[in-house]
């Protein structure tokens, strides 16, 4: 649906050429819900921008349902920009214009005549919930409603993408899980394709099926989220799960562990990271582990929990027995399809 082909972007600052993205690939699947992640200052709105042309890429090309916008004329692009919605972190809203009067706004600009209007207004306020406080101005209206507005606004000229830069960054977060449910039933509903701006990892985890991670303007790694946050490579993907996934182990476990290894020095054992993402087969298969190669799966830290449903565990475990027996155990446990590396431990 959307697909990015070498984007650079380079804005001319007052402190000389500021390099925003260096060489961005991107495609993103019809009907998805695409997530790009970074820290700020990443160039995730830099990136989002050249998806509707708000930003012309320096160099590279954007083509959105098989349109290349930048070969597009003036009318053709106003035309393809209506095929493709936005929605902000601070909503922008027009304060002097009703609930009503803000979704009503981008189909007065395309000449929807009146008698349309209405109908159209209304069904999308049903949509998102608003109905009853039509005639509310921004001012009288909490953060969630107003990003309601700001969706209702996105989708009344019937988009086939939307573009939604850090929408809940500004929102406590319940108020961001129902905004992302709305996001994800509008998904489901109408096929439209999403692409999800986030500095979180918990927006990536509750809505996104793929996942790219943007950092200093080049995408350093992405996929589907559940292999990501279960094999993440990059050491920024590592970082941003750590938030929601502490991947770090605390020092009182690891000075447990060192103690343990320095008061057995023949069979220190392993401090291994298994990470799964499946049915919930995986503690059977621990326990199997255990009883089929002597060594014992001591959990020392982790977390199980799930990604749209499906469980996934990252798990810090030390593997003691003997260490023939322990390298047949990882194997087993790779040959079941649990990732496992061996977790980063300075000895003592
Ligand atoms: N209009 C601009 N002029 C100059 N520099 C800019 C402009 N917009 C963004 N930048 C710079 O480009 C980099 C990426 O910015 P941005 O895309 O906004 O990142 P993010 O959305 O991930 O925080 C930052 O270093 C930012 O300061
Ligand atoms: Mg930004």
């Amino acid at each position: 649906m959307i697909r990015l082909e070498g984007i650079v972007q380079t804005y001319h600052g007052a402190q000389g050429p500021v390099q925003a993205l260096r060489g961005v690939d991107l495609h993103v699947p019809r009907g998805q819900v695409f997530g790009v992640i970074g820290r700020s200052g990443a160039g995730k709105s830099s990136l989002v921008r050249t998806i509707n042309l708000l930003n012309r890429p320096t160099s590279g090309r954007v083509v959105v349902d098989g349109r290349e916008l930048g070969a597009l004329s003036g009318a053709e692009l106003r035309a393809a920009r209506r095929e493709i919605g936005m929605i902000f972190q601070h909503f922008n809203l027009l304060d002097s214009r009703t609930v009503f009067g803000n979704v009503a706004l981008p189909l007065e600009l395309a000449g929807v005549p009146r008698s349309q209007i209405r109908a159209r207004v209304d069904a999308l306020l049903d949509l998102v919930g608003l109905s009853a406080l039509r005639d509310r101005h921004p001012a009288q209206i909490s953060g969630g409603q107003k990003q309601r507005v700001g969706i209702a606004r996105a989708l009344a000229n019937q988009p086939k993408v939307l573009l939604s830069d850090e929408a809940t960054s500004a929102l406590d977060p319940e108020t961001t899980r129902s905004i992302l449910g709305l996001l994800r039933q509008i998904n489901r509903e109408f096929g439209l394709t999403i692409v999800l701006i986030t500095h979180q990892m918990q927006v990536i985890k509750q809505v996104a099926e793929q996942v790219a991670v943007i950092e200093a303007g080049r995408i350093v790694e992405q996929g589907a989220v559940i292999d990501v946050f279960t094999r993440p490579e990059h050491a920024t993907t590592r970082s941003l799960i750590d938030e929601i996934l502490p991947q770090t182990l605390p020092e009182g476990v690891l000075e447990r562990i060192r103690t343990f290894m320095a008061a057995h020095p023949a069979d220190p054992g392993r401090l291994l990271r298994l990470a799964y993402a499946g049915d919930g087969g995986d503690q059977p298969l621990l326990s199997d582990v255990v009883r089929r190669f002597g060594v014992d799966l001591n959990i020392v830290h982790g977390q199980v929990d799930e990604i749209q449903g499906r469980p996934f565990g990252s798990l810090a475990v030390h593997a003691r027995g003997a260490g023939p027996a322990i390298a047949d155990a990882v194997d087993h446990l790779r040959g079941a399809g649990v990732w496992v590396r061996e977790e980063a431990f300075a000895h003592a």
